[in-house]
């Protein structure tokens, strides 16, 4: 009989990461995948654009939550999870990354005995003043099955207490989508869009609370981004969170009249990895995109002052800048040299393929005992 297995997504982040999965699903006839869509992202933009791009099947439930605090928004996923899930019990639960739908459903699949698999389990920021360090760590210990993208991951669950079997080195389910779509992206060539020049201008990101939501970090941020738009043509795709910071000052209407500044909503995912490929440098606070530019070797400034993700700086191409602009300025201007591709990356695009192994034979171990 199939085993019915319950795959969670939420915000954006999300669904690059589980479009790896769908993507080899009939590989592993006898399991069942029902995508649960917890609508904290809900907007176009943020969300159903990535469905489109990237195959991902219609969910089988949208239980539209919407935006909130965090103790509303992630009480009303376990809410709202719960209630559906209990007429409808899967076998297992796997949750993605740590975003707040991450540890609400965890939360609530543990609780009604349901295994629970958490890809990108282990990564630690060590700062708890990341709503997503405290997702994460809630998270990991709890789950059942921990699938893990690097060594990092798999040292901070040891030091945490967990088994060894429990811990599963897979690689990067988010590289495998990466590897898949990136003929598509460079095909796009969207840099010609914006009347970029390929290699030769700069891709920026930002949404952390911690950059965007303090007006006197985000002044000092977009003084950088306008000194760096003197040297190379900056793109900036906006997030909400961002753009309602940025308006509540007068920062939105300077750079809006900034002619080496092109602003942009958030773009899709193919769109996105077509410039992220193209671009000179990216600058960032998302996560995931330190990864991604690890594995396209494109350098990468991260505006933070740690990282969960090391293996982005020890064998890609990361640089963490947190406040020190001089370093910042340092390597915008050493951008010249190559940008060297680690060749040890254990990203080899497999990492979906690993996982499904793993939970089917989980899956149905159980069934035999
Ligand atoms: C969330 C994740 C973060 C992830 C990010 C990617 C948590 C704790 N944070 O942060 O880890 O990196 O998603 O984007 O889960 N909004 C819209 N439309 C939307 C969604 C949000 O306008 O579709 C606006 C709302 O004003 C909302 C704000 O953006 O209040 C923030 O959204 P929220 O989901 O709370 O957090 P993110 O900053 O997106």
């Amino acid at each position: 009989m199939k085993k019915c297995v319950d795959i969670i997504v939420g915000a954006r982040p999300n669904f690059m990461k589980v479009a790896a999965l769908f993507a080899i699903a009939e590989r592993f006839p006898l399991l069942e995948l029902r995508l649960i869509h917890t609508g904290q992202h809900y907007d176009d933009a943020m969300s159903q654009v990535f469905f489109e791009d990237l195959g991902i099947p219609v969910p089988t439930v949208n239980l539209e939550v919407g935006s909130g605090s965090h103790g509303y928004q992630t009480a009303q996923i376990m809410m709202r999870y719960e209630s559906w899930v209990t007429g409808n019990l899967p076998d297992a639960c796997v949750v993605v990354g740590d975003v707040n739908s991450t540890l609400a459903c965890t939360l609530v699949a543990v609780k009604l005995g349901i295994l629970v698999a958490h890809i990108e389990a282990g990564l630690r920021s060590f700062d708890t003043t990341m709503p997503e360090e405290i997702n994460r760590v809630l998270t990991d210990r709890v789950s059942d099955l921990l699938f893990v993208t690097e060594p990092s991951g798999v040292n901070n669950l040891l030091q945490e207490g967990r088994e060894s079997s429990e811990i599963h080195l897979v690689g990067n389910v988010m590289i495998d989508t990466l590897k898949l779509n990136l003929p598509k992206a460079r095909k796009k060539e969207q840099y010609k869009k914006y009347s970029l020049i390929k290699n030769n201008y700069a891709l920026v990101t930002l949404h952390r609370p911690s950059n965007v939501d303090d007006e006197l970090k985000l002044r000092e941020i977009i003084k950088e981004i306008e000194w760096l738009s003197d040297l190379y043509p900056v793109l900036f795709t906006i997030h909400p969170r961002t753009k309602i910071r940025l308006a509540s000052t007068n920062l939105l209407q300077k750079l809006e009249m900034n002619q080496n500044v092109h602003l942009c909503p958030p773009l899709s995912y193919i769109d996105t990895l077509s410039l992220m490929d193209s671009a000179k440098v990216v600058v960032t606070d998302s996560g995931g995109i330190q990864e991604e530019t690890s594995a396209l070797g494109v350098p990468c400034l991260t505006l933070r002052s740690n990282t969960e993700r090391p293996i982005t700086i020890n064998e890609g191409t990361n640089t963490l800048i947190a406040n020190n602009w001089n370093l910042f300025r340092e390597r915008i201007k050493g951008l010249s040299e190559q940008c060297k591709k680690s060749e040890n990356f254990i990203w080899d695009g497999k990492a979906g393929e690993r996982i499904l192994q793993k939970l089917e034979s989980a899956l149905c171990r159980s069934t035999h005992q």
